[in-house]
C-alpha cells in the first residue's frame, strides 16, 4: 500500500478517484466576473491604508499593514491578526474563512482540529504546509458572536479585508486557488451568500486568470464524514487542474 493510500484510508476517502483530462478541460467555466472590484476607497489615517496603498505594497509592508489593521471592528476583539502562512511563492493557495480561537491565539491559520484535517488533506495530495502551499483566510481577524464563540465573517468584514487577500494573491501568483467552504467560495467568486457549496463543487471556476476549485471546509468535514470522499474528488480535480495550469504557464 502506498503512503497516499494509507493517508486516504486514514481520511476515509479511498479509493482514489480521478477524472479524464478531456472532462476537466471542458469544465473550465468562463469567468463569472472579474475578481472583487475594489470597494470604495477609504480615507487614510495613521493606521488605515487605502485600497490603493495596499495594492502597491510588497510582502513585508502587507504583513505589517495587516498586523495593525483597523479597517473593521474585528480589530477590537482580536488577540492576533492571522496573515496566513506558507511559501510566499506557492503554486497552491488555500483560502479558508477566518481565524478561530486557536488561530487568534497563535497567529497562524488552521492550527486547530480542522487544521489537522487540512494537513492530512495536503499530505494526501503530496503537499505540505509551507512547501509550495500558502494558507490564508478571507478575513485576518477572528469573528466572534455575542457569547464569544467563533462565527462566520459578515460580507462587510470580508469586503473590508478583501484588498489584503487581493494583494496576497497578486504577490504570490499561485497557479491555483482552493476555496475551503462557503464563505471563501462566495467571497472569491462574488456569488450569492445563500448558495450551497455543493452547487459550486465539481467545476473549475476562475478568479481572474486563475483556476479556482471549491471544496468543503475542513471543520465541516469533521462533522460530515460522509462528505470526505467528495472533498477528495475536489482535491483530485484541483490537482489535475494545477497540472494543466502548470503546463500552460
Ligand atoms: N477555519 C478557517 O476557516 N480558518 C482558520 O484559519 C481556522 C479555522
Amino acid at each position: 500500500m502506498t503512503r497516499r493510500d494509507q493517508l486516504l484510508g486514514a481520511l476515509e476517502i479511498g479509493p482514489q478517484w480521478t477524472r479524464r483530462q478531456a472532462d476537466l478541460q471542458a469544465d473550465f467555466a468562463p469567468m463569472a466576473q472579474s475578481p472583487g472590484a475594489p470597494i470604495a476607497d477609504q480615507p487614510a489615517s495613521a493606521d488605515r491604508h487605502t485600497d490603493a496603498d495596499i495594492a502597491a505594497m510588497d510582502w513585508d509592508a502587507l504583513q505589517a499593514a495587516v498586523a495593525t489593521c483597523t479597517r473593521c471592528d474585528l480589530c477590537r476583539s482580536r488577540t492576533r491578526t492571522v496573515f496566513g502562512s506558507g511559501d510566499p511563492k506557492a503554486a497552491w493557495l488555500f483560502v479558508g474563512e477566518g481565524p478561530g480561537r486557536n488561530e487568534d491565539q497563535q497567529g497562524e491559520p488552521f492550527v486547530g482540529p480542522a487544521g489537522k484535517l487540512l494537513d492530512n488533506m495536503l499530505a494526501a495530495m503530496s503537499l505540505r504546509r509551507g512547501r509550495d502551499v500558502f494558507i490564508t483566510n478571507i478575513v485576518k481577524c477572528r469573528p466572534t458572536d455575542a457569547t464569544g464563540k467563533d462565527r462566520a465573517p459578515t460580507p462587510e468584514e470580508a469586503a473590508a479585508c478583501r484588498p489584503y487577500l487581493q494583494r496576497q494573491i497578486a504577490l504570490i501568483q499561485p497557479q491555483i486557488l482552493v476555496a475551503l467552504g462557503k464563505v471563501a467560495a462566495v467571497t472569491l467568486l462574488a456569488r450569492d451568500p445563500g448558495i450551497a457549496v455543493s452547487s459550486l463543487r465539481g467545476t473549475v471556476h476562475r478568479y481572474g486568470p486563475l483556476p479556482l476549485v471549491v471544496t468543503y471546509h475542513p471543520a465541516y468535514l469533521l462533522r460530515a464524514l460522509v462528505d470526505k470522499r467528495k472533498a477528495w474528488e475536489d482535491l483530485c480535480l484541483a490537482m489535475e487542474t494545477r497540472t494543466i495550469a502548470a503546463g500552460a504557464g
